[in-house]
This record gives structure tokens, C-alpha cells and sequence, in this order.
């Protein structure tokens, strides 16, 4: 005998938005093991105009299955490509949050930056999406109501989506990856970093030089894996951590120039990481190298605490306290904006946004 199936009315949809954005390393993750686990500590600034505002409508399904269902629009759009990776996703994270099969759900995403502006959205866009599940589980299960509770499993589950993505749901300056140095530190998730910090730090500006716009030639991901053959790994891994003492210390005494010199030489271990891969291959283009030669000539030239740093691309991170910029003004709008496509301003901000109920 065939089951009767008795259309049971769907729930009213409900709906969940966060904005959340992107963040940059100073000290740099570049190499994991496991379930995404870094192989060094790092620490980054959470930015504020580069973000990803994500929202999840979801309505119990009529009839129950052990499968996740998934609509996903990118920018208005359908986008098969981002759908399947997302879907498999959340079929991966699918025991941390149970309820997740009962429902169907509807994601939308979009950016604030262009898409094809050369810069990464994995941590704005996982973080975005860890933040709508973790609600999500807040209003249907009850759980998570404390906030430190609920934003160390969004960090968790952003870092299982992307392991730069753990960093982007804390304000300011957010530290991931287990060090003697932190308490409380971990692989699994990152932390606030609220240990003190002179206040120049908080006012620094990130403008991004967009030197080209093409999606880069070998991912994050394919680059963090070519790590376990690096010759140079272990040597890394140990750098890594002294000089997360020396920034920490840096930071905490405002010493400028040193935290610039950790920032710049962090930007360049990590290309050089990658030059000396096997296969080996490089991101950076000419007018990368013209701008570091230009910031270090301007700085040489005015003494002014002005540094840069570098993603898994060419694009620079132009980095300076606040009490600079409108030197910093003039000079981006008559020099460096002839090496580069596009300047997209941001700063150090104060972390993800929920937008609704
Ligand atoms: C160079 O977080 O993008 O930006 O974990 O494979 O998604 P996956 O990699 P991803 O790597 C980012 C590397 C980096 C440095 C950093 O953000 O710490």
C-alpha cells in the first residue's frame, strides 16, 4: 500500500540577515592540517567597507529528508557554481546544526565590493553565513543565547567554510590558532584579541590598490596544501610565532615601526612561500613590486608610519594610522593611483552586523 502523504501547511518563512566583513592578516595563516587547523597562529584587523551581507529564509519543509535543500542567489542571481560549493558545505556541517535538514532553505549573498575586484570574499562571505546559521539555531533550537557562546561557533563553523572566515566575527583584532602566548586561544575557533593595544592601532586606515582584477591563478586553498612540501615549512611555522611576540609587543607599546617592518616582511614570507613551492608560482605582478617600491621610497622620503601588506594576490594593503591621511590623501590620489585600477578605501571596523530578526 502506497504511504498517503497529507500536505502539511509549511511553516511562515522566516528570515535572518548579518553583515559581516572581510578582515587582513598581519601575521599571516598559510599552511593547515586536519579538518582545517592552521599550522601557525595568526592575527588580523577586521575591515568595516569590504563585507558580505548574507540572509537565510527558512521554511519547514512538508515533508521531512536527510538531505539539505538549497536555493542560493549570488547578487540577485542563481549561481550553480557557489550553490553546489555552499551546498556541500552545509551537508559537511550538517551534525553541528541538526535542524538544518528540515528545512528549505533560501540564501543570498552579496558583496560589497565588486566580484571581480580581485579580493577574496571566503571571510566575508563564510563568516556572513556562520552568523545567519548560528541565529538561525539561536531562534529555533534556543541555544547560543550568550554572545561569547554564540560567536566562538560562529567562528568555528566560518573557519570549517574558510579558515581566514574564523577571524571575521570579532571587532577590530581578532587572533586564531592555539599559542602559549594566549590564553585562550585555539585551532578550532578564533578570540577577540583584547589584550591592550595603543589606540593608534584601532584608527588605521586599509586602502586596497587594486592592481588587477582577475581571479587568481592558484587558490588559497591549493596554496596552503602546497605548504606540506615546502622545504621551508617548519622554519616558517616557528617564524611565525616569534614574531607574533614581537607584533603583540609591538602593539602593545605602539611601536609603529616595528609593527610596520613585522607587517611588510609577513606580506613578503608569504609570496616567497609561494615562489619556492613545488610547482612553484608567483601572484604578484609588476605593479606590485612598483608600489612597494613607492610606499617605501614615500616613507624613507617623510618619515610618515605608512606600511603594506599583501593577501594570496597581487592587490596591496595600504596601511596607516589616522592622523596621517590626509597626507596620505594627496599622495595616493597624485602617484599611487597611476600603478593601480582602482583604490577601494576601508579601515579597521567594528565587526559583523545583524541586520534582522
Ligand atoms: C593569505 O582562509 O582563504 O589570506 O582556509 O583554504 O579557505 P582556506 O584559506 P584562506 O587563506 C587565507 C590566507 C591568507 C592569510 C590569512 O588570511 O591569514
Amino acid at each position: 500500500m502506497q504511504a498517503q502523504h497529507t500536505a502539511i501547511p509549511s511553516e511562515e518563512e522566516q528570515q535572518i540577515s548579518w553583515k559581516s566583513p572581510s578582515n587582513l592578516a598581519i601575521i599571516k595563516y598559510w599552511g593547515k592540517y586536519g579538518t582545517q587547523f592552521p599550522r601557525n597562529p595568526s592575527i588580523s584587523f577586521t575591515l568595516s567597507n569590504a563585507h558580505t551581507t548574507s540572509t537565510i529564509r527558512y521554511a519547514k519543509k512538508p515533508t521531512p529528508s536527510k538531505e539539505v535543500h538549497l536555493e542560493f542567489k549570488f547578487e540577485g542571481k542563481e549561481n550553480a557554481l557557489f550553490k553546489t560549493k555552499l551546498l556541500k558545505f552545509l551537508e559537511s556541517i550538517k551534525s553541528h546544526f541538526p535542524f538544518l535538514t528540515e528545512y528549505n532553505l533560501l540564501i543570498e549573498s552579496e558583496n560589497s565590493f565588486p566580484h571581480s575586484s580581485g579580493i577574496a570574499s571566503s571571510a566575508s562571505s563564510m563568516s556572513a553565513i556562520a552568523l545567519c546559521l548560528c541565529s538561525m539555531e539561536k531562534s529555533i533550537v534556543g541555544t547560543l543565547q550568550e554572545e561569547t557562546e554564540f560567536l566562538k561557533k560562529a567562528s568555528y563553523i566560518a573557519r570549517l567554510g574558510s579558515g581566514s572566515a574564523s577571524r571575521s566575527v570579532y571587532p577590530s583584532l581578532a587572533f586564531w590558532g592555539e599559542s602559549e602566548r594566549m590564553a585562550g586561544s585555539s585551532n578550532e575557533f578564533a578570540i577577540p584579541y583584547t589584550e591592550k593595544v595603543d589606540p593608534v592601532f584601532l584608527s588605521f586606515h586599509d586602502d586596497i590598490l587594486i592592481v588587477s582584477k582577475k581571479e587568481k591563478s592558484v587558490s588559497s586553498t591549493a596554496g596552503h596544501k602546497l605548504m606540506e612540501g615546502n622545504v621551508f615549512a617548519d622554519a616558517r611555522y616557528q617564524q611565525a610565532n616569534d614574531r607574533m611576540d614581537s607584533l603583540l609587543e609591538s602593539m602593545r607599546t605602539g611601536d609603529l615601526e616595528t609593527f610596520g617592518k613585522i607587517c611588510e616582511d609577513e606580506a613578503l614570507t608569504l609570496h616567497a612561500l609561494m615562489m619556492c613551492s613545488d610547482p612553484s608560482y608567483v601572484l604578484i605582478e609588476p605593479q606590485t613590486l612598483s608600489l612597494i617600491k613607492e610606499i617605501r621610497n614615500y616613507r624613507a622620503e617623510t618619515g610618515h608610519p605608512v606600511y603594506f601588506s599583501l593577501d594570496a594576490g597581487p592587490n596591496i594593503h595600504l596601511l596607516y594610522p589616522d592622523h596621517i591621511a590626509s597626507e596620505i590623501e594627496s599622495w595616493k590620489n597624485n602617484v599611487l593611483q597611476g600603478f593601480c585600477l582602482d583604490i577601494l578605501t576601508d579601515h579597521v571596523g567594528k565587526g559583523p552586523q545583524k541586520l534582522s530578526a
